[in-house]
């Protein structure tokens, strides 16, 4: 156990930086006055730690509003947006149909505690989507979606432990609130003040892309370990994606073993694909979470699986697990529009070309610059990784230099580019994004880079001016996934 690095993505992204405040403030004045208010009755000014601005330094904007692939803060000032509420907004920001959509369930009534013919409608169309969902349950958010996952997991096996991978994140649940080992199993130690050790000693960590690693903890624990929890491709170190076979070894020894399969598909979902990675990678889990864009931007949640695994569930069977505002039918009718669109326009290839666009362009001024980065990308989702080692698991990831990266981050900020402020998240592209927008980020790449050479690497030989950009137009980009 040698990181001290904290594992759930907000709060590893919180630890204290030493970042030049000068290079740092990108704030406009009304944000800064308002973040000083927000921290009188708020925790640290903010809902969820990683919006803090932690691991970038400096001031967090406050957004007044958003259309399309760009927001606008209080300090009128807009920018292009790739952070896209982390994910659920595949279709950018407010989009005409979906705030339709939300806005006719809202009039008919708000929440009525009973059931409602949004919810089987939105099951059904998951359920077409992902086959692997036969019965399903929707939640309020991701969090609750894994949280009650795992509890059917251990009540369906009679067995307690879990396999997570280092780097993955599965919302704020306490079992999974776990240090990253440093090598191949361990048992969880807890990653945040309040998770009793008991509780995560039955989470084992093991490295993503390792094999050797799961094959090791089942072969020590085969007969307690009761699934396996998986982002199929991460976003929550930074994209990785999965070396070829991996997940389906994941499919072959569970199965060997008896334990579940579980895809977290809380940001793959409807992403990657319309089936999500499970149908990008043919490879079908037991259960599968899902939340973000099933939501349309609401508040939304989901977990399913097999009909024999799910009809454990209360009031079926005897694993409680219940929700007031559970169905909720403005999230329903915001996901039933989202889901609605994105099947009859099918966005997908053009999503992978315009994000391939924007990868390539940033690996071509990376070596202009003479600024190694990785760029991982998984379809729409890309990390850019300000390091020369290739990402592929949460100790490679960790060679990153988060330093740089909110150099970088403030520069693309001053320039108009709202990318996640934490470098190990992914950056989000939706249907709104146009390639007026992917020239804009990548001309911002271009001074951004340009100005952490002269900062960073004064001592460097000198670099080729930067020419014209040679970038390959999107119809020429071959997809990634
Ligand atoms: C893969 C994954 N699982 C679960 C969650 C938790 O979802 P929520 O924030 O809706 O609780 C997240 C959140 O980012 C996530 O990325």
């Amino acid at each position: 156990m040698s990181s001290k690095v904290i594992q759930k993505p907000e709060d590893r992204d919180s630890r204290p930086t030493t970042h030049d405040s000068q290079l740092t403030q990108s704030a406009g004045p009304k944000s800064i006055k308002l973040f000083e208010k927000a921290q009188r009755v708020l925790v640290g000014g903010v809902n969820s730690p990683v919006r803090a601005f932690k691991a970038v330094g400096g001031t967090p904007l406050f957004i007044q509003k958003a259309k399309g692939s760009q927001i606008q803060d209080v300090d009128r000032r807009w920018y292009t947006d790739l952070c896209l509420s982390w994910g659920p907004l595949i279709l950018g920001h407010a989009h005409p149909r979906v705030v339709m959509a939300a806005q006719k369930a809202l009039r008919e009534g708000s929440t009525f505690g009973a059931p409602n013919p949004r919810e089987f409608f939105l099951a059904q169309m998951i359920s077409e989507a992902l086959p692997s969902m036969q019965r399903m349950r929707f939640t309020n958010s991701g969090t609750e979606a894994v949280m009650s996952a795992l509890r059917l997991v251990r009540a369906c096996t009679g067995r307690n432990k879990v396999i997570k991978f280092a780097g993955c994140y599965h919302g704020h649940v306490d079992a999974l609130l776990i240090k990253a080992g440093s090598g191949a199993t361990t048992l969880g130690i807890p990653d945040s003040a309040g998770v009793p050790l008991a509780w995560t000693q039955e989470t084992l960590s093991v490295p993503y892309n390792c094999p050797e690693a799961v094959e090791e903890a089942f072969a020590r624990w085969g007969k307690e370990i009761g699934g396996v929890i998986v982002e199929p491709a991460t976003a929550n170190m930074g994209v990785v994606l999965p070396k070829p076979g991996f997940l389906k070894f994941l499919r072959e020894i569970t199965s060997r073993y008896k334990a579940l399969l579980i895809f977290d598909e809380v940001v793959t979902g409807f992403r990657l694909e319309y089936g999500g990675a499970q149908t990008a990678f043919g490879i079908e889990p037991d259960m599968t979470c899902l939340g973000k864009i099933i939501g349309g931007g609401f508040p939304m949640g989901a977990y399913g699986g097999r009909k024999e695994i799910m009809e454990n569930v209360a009031p079926l069977g005897p694993v409680y697990q219940a929700g007031t505002l559970s169905g909720n039918p403005v999230a329903m009718a915001a996901g039933i529009e989202t889901l609605s669109l994105l099947k009859n326009k099918n966005p997908y290839a053009h999503l992978v070309r315009l994000t391939t666009w924007l990868a390539n362009g940033i690996r071509e001024r990376s070596l202009r610059f003479g600024i190694p980065v990785q760029v991982n990308q998984a379809a729409s989702l890309l990390t850019i990784f300000f390091t020369e080692h290739v990402v592929t698991d949460w100790e490679s990831a960790k060679t990153a230099d988060t330093q740089r990266f909110g150099q970088f981050f403030h520069h693309m900020l001053g320039q108009g580019v709202y990318l996640p402020p934490a470098q190990f998240e992914a950056a989000f592209l939706s249907t709104a994004h146009t390639p007026k927008d992917i020239e804009k980020v990548l001309q911002a790449v271009d001074k951004a880079f340009e100005k952490i050479t002269s900062v960073w690497e004064k001592k460097r030989p000198a670099v080729p001016a930067p020419s014209r950009s040679k970038d390959v137009s999107p119809r020429r980009v071959p997809t990634a996934l």
